[in-house]
């Protein structure tokens, strides 16, 4: 047998105490698997008096991690910090300076840096493998950079954030409205803290830009991603879409379309009957359409220490076993930058949700906005009368541009009767 690989870890949280634990535990068959033992011989975290559920003694421990990155005996240094910068990017670029393998889990980071971590370790000749990062314990990544790789994938969508998916289900299945629900996933522990990532968009949008340049072999571009988040979809959205035969589910959606690179994160309304809408609580998907293998859809935990660190484990055995895959899918000399398509360029259906005084005429005073924008109305509904008083207008739209849609909208929302801002859904007809 080879000499084992040897293996610093950076963060013992969540994921970090995971992967110690998934090691020590399941080491007979790890070895067997990578053909190799593979040892822990350094940690670091903040406070060393913390009881981890995990046996640390005879690992060597740093108080310092960059300093760990540096100078540990070790092959392998695992981030499992968290953050864009500071001392996350500090431990994978000294490692990488060391050509010692980075292993992460931290999306953040590599959303923001990956192309620059990336050119670091083909430079240094080792790798960054980052599974963990995008869907948990979803092998999303292997499958688009080894499964997939005879195909060109044309377009990448999924349910990316568990926390904004627990909020959608829970709010549909208990009749309960946003704030109720995020206040309870607080209190539950689904939701942080300070939960904005996660319910503005901006977590998916870290994961999508990953999987887009995964997907396409193209320059990773989080900027690029259109980012909305589920704070405006009320209870009432959910039981409307229901009743027209949807659910709402805030989706990551990266499409290769004739004038580039669409990618965007929003909710969207899906049939009840296509496979995602069906994805509930804190669950992920992933569904992938390419020209050979069809459709593919990948389902499973998204986060968690088991589902999170059965991915970083994998991505050491890979290691261990030699395998060595360009970061993003290719050599980083040959990610193209391909266009990205502005949100306004979208051509799709749409639901909104209106509140209009209750006065003869009002419709026809919308439809004739709609008309002089060339936005074609699909269907209407109407619930409650209560003349004089805001009541709810439903309305879906066939296929259009969303400029379109926009300009129609902001000189609708500016009729007197209507009240309050439009609640405006993109619709995406997702196969079942
Ligand atoms: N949790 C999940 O389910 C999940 C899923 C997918 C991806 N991820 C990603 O995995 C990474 C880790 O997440 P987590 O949930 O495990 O976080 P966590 O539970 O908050 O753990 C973070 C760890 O980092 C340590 N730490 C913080 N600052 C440090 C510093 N300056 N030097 C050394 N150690 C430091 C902490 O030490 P102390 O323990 O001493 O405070 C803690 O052990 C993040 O990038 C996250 O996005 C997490």
């Amino acid at each position: 047998m080879s000499e084992p690989l040897k293996i610093a870890i950076a963060g013992l949280g969540t994921v970090g105490a995971g992967t110690v634990k998934i090691i020590q535990d399941q080491a007979e068959t790890l070895n067997a698997r990578a053909g190799r033992a593979i040892t822990i011989t350094a940690v670091s975290a903040r406070d060393q008096s913390k009881d981890r559920g995990v046996d640390l003694k005879d690992i060597q421990w740093f108080s310092d991690a960059e300093t760990m990155a540096r100078d540990a005996d070790a092959d392998v240094v695992v981030e499992l910090i968290g953050g864009s910068e500071g001392i996350a990017k500090a431990i994978c670029e000294t490692a990488l300076g060391k050509a010692r393998h980075v292993v992460t889990a931290n999306k953040a980071l590599l959303a923001h840096h990956g192309i620059e971590l990336a050119r670091m370790a083909e430079k240094s000749g080792v790798s960054v493998q980052y599974e963990a990062a995008v869907a948990g314990g979803i092998p999303i990544i292997k499958s688009l950079r080894e499964g997939l790789a005879a195909n060109d994938v044309n377009r990448i969508s999924g349910i990316l954030n568990g926390t904004s998916n627990y909020i959608m289900t829970r709010m549909r299945e208990e009749n309960l409205e946003f704030g109720t629900v995020l206040k309870d996933a607080q209190d539950l522990g689904y939701a942080e803290t300070d939960p904005s990532f996660d319910i503005d968009g901006v977590d998916a949008a870290h994961k999508l830009a990953i999987l887009a340049s995964v997907a396409f072999g193209a320059e990773l571009n989080f900027e690029a991603v259109h980012t909305e988040g589920i704070r405006h979809i009320s209870l009432m959205d959910v039981q409307f879409a229901d009743e027209l035969g949807y659910r709402i589910k805030l989706l990551g959606i990266a499409a290769r379309t004739g004038a580039g690179i669409e990618q965007r994160v929003h909710p969207c309304l899906v049939p009840k009957v296509a496979a995602i809408a069906n994805v509930e609580y804190a669950f992920n998907a992933v569904e992938v359409e390419c020209n050979f293998a069809d459709t593919i859809v990948h389902v499973g935990p998204g986060a968690g220490a088991g589902p999170t660190a059965s991915a970083v484990v994998a991505d050491i055995i890979d290691i261990a076993r030699g395998n060595a895959t360009p970061v993003f899918g290719v050599p980083t000399s040959s990610l193209s930058a391909i266009p990205t398509v502005p949100m306004v360029q979208h051509h799709g259906a749409y639901y909104v949700r209106l509140m209009v005084v209750d006065r003869p005429g009002v419709f026809a005073d919308i439809a004739t906005i709609l008309r002089d924008h060339e936005v074609s109305m699909e269907s209407v509904l109407q619930r409650g009368r209560a003349p004089g008083e805001p009541v709810p207008l439903v309305m879906t739209m066939h296929e259009t541009l969303e400029a379109n849609m926009n300009t129609a909208f902001t000189e609708i929302a500016a009729l007197d009767v209507v009240v309050g801002e439009p609640c405006v859904i993109r619709i995406e007809l997702l196969p079942g």
